[in-house]
């Protein structure tokens, strides 16, 4: 078998030292003839010395790759995050169509969430390369009192229609229930299509049992009954904003991974904890690498190496029902590591 060729991008504050963790783990549960990791220095500092986040050939870089494993992406004192967002990581999203970002959110063992139940075991399917994050929109009379900032979310009905289905499929294959988010009662356009095509494809689906859900009710919904749900498939601002609440409910953004996918395989899908390079912790050692190692584990499925990302996750729950990595701040990000490691054998 040849070597999977991972293209690895640290990016900035802990996504390098959780990026280092998770590398560790992936050396030890696959050789080194099946896993080939290149390292990109893109970043903020990167930035700095070139005055781009990433070269102007970056896309076409990654794309030989077949996989890309990212840490984090921002440092809003070196460069302004709507700078490095969108030089980095927003146009690999979308220049890799990688339409369904994938996140799970459950309670690891051993992990106390905020809610007085533990039995939920959520999956968020958050549209990725359209809707609210189209980028359409502009700025007239900048500087003045007649200034106007327009941002436009765009639904086509090819976007919408592919992540229902993903939604769909994934329901299927689960329990058979799927949430669908909109805010339809006040956005009589875009929501009112997304809804429309939610009945479409039900009709298709008939083993699905979906249910349309506002976003304000099931952002009450996850905190009061989560039991209640098991996939939601949301555009991308709503799932942007929905799994920050599932990162809380799950114990924290330390738990909370991701996957941004291309279903179709034509071009490479990603991998990166959601928590972001939270420059405050950053260089302090104590960031919590499980979220970036249970997205390792999602990139090895992804992969096809099921047996190497199933050893991956037994080992983080073995830690974690142990008592290490269930409460952040308690060991250091080399701690936890090595815990992992150990209870791999
Ligand atoms: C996420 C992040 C990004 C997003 C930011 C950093 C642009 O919050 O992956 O959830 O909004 O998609
Ligand atoms: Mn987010």
């Amino acid at each position: 078998m040849t070597a999977h060729k991972i293209a690895v991008i640290p990016g900035d504050g802990i996504g390098v030292a959780v990026t280092e963790s998770a590398l560790e783990v992936a050396t030890v549960v696959l050789p080194g003839s099946r896993f080939e990791a290149t390292t990109m220095p893109w970043s903020c500092d990167y930035y700095l010395e070139t005055g781009r986040m990433m070269p102007e050939n970056g896309i076409e870089i990654l794309r030989g790759f077949d996989a890309i494993f990212l840490g984090a992406v921002g440092w809003p004192a070196k460069v302004p995050d709507a700078v490095s967002l969108h030089g980095l990581l927003l146009p690999i999203r979308k220049a890799f169509v990688q339409y369904a970002n994938i996140r799970p959110h459950r309670l690891l063992p051993g992990v106390e969430g905020p809610l007085r139940t533990s039995d939920f075991d959520i999956l968020c399917i958050r549209e990725n390369t359209e809707g609210e994050y189209s980028g359409a929109g502009g700025r007239v009379h900048r500087g003045t009192a007649d200034e106007v900032a327009v941002e436009t979310a765009v639904f086509t009905r090819t976007g919408v229609e592919r992540i229902l289905r993903f939604g769909f499929e994934q329901a299927r294959q689960r329990s058979g229930r799927l949430a669908s988010v909109t805010k339809s009662n006040a956005q009589q356009y875009s929501m009112v299509f997304w809804d429309e095509v939610t009945q479409e494809l039900a009709a298709e689906y008939p083993e699905v049992n979906v249910t349309p859900y506002h976003v304000d009710a099931i952002c009450a919904r996850m905190v009061m009954a989560p039991e209640t749900l098991d996939v939601i498939v949301a555009s991308n601002l709503f799932g942007d904003i929905l799994t920050d609440l599932g990162a809380a409910i799950q114990g924290g953004l330390g738990f909370a991974a991701s996957a941004n996918i291309n279903p179709t395989g034509n071009a490479p899908s990603m991998f990166e904890p959601v928590h972001g390079s939270a420059p405050d912790i950053a260089d302090q050692g104590m960031a919590n690498p499980i979220a970036a190692i249970w997205s390792l584990a999602m990139m090895l499925e992804h992969l096809g190496e099921t047996e190497a990302a199933k050893q991956v996750m037994a080992a983080v729950e073995g830690t974690t029902a142990s008592g290490v990595g269930c409460v952040s701040g308690a060991q250091s990000t080399n701690e936890i590591t090595q815990a992992i490691l150990a209870a791999l054998g």
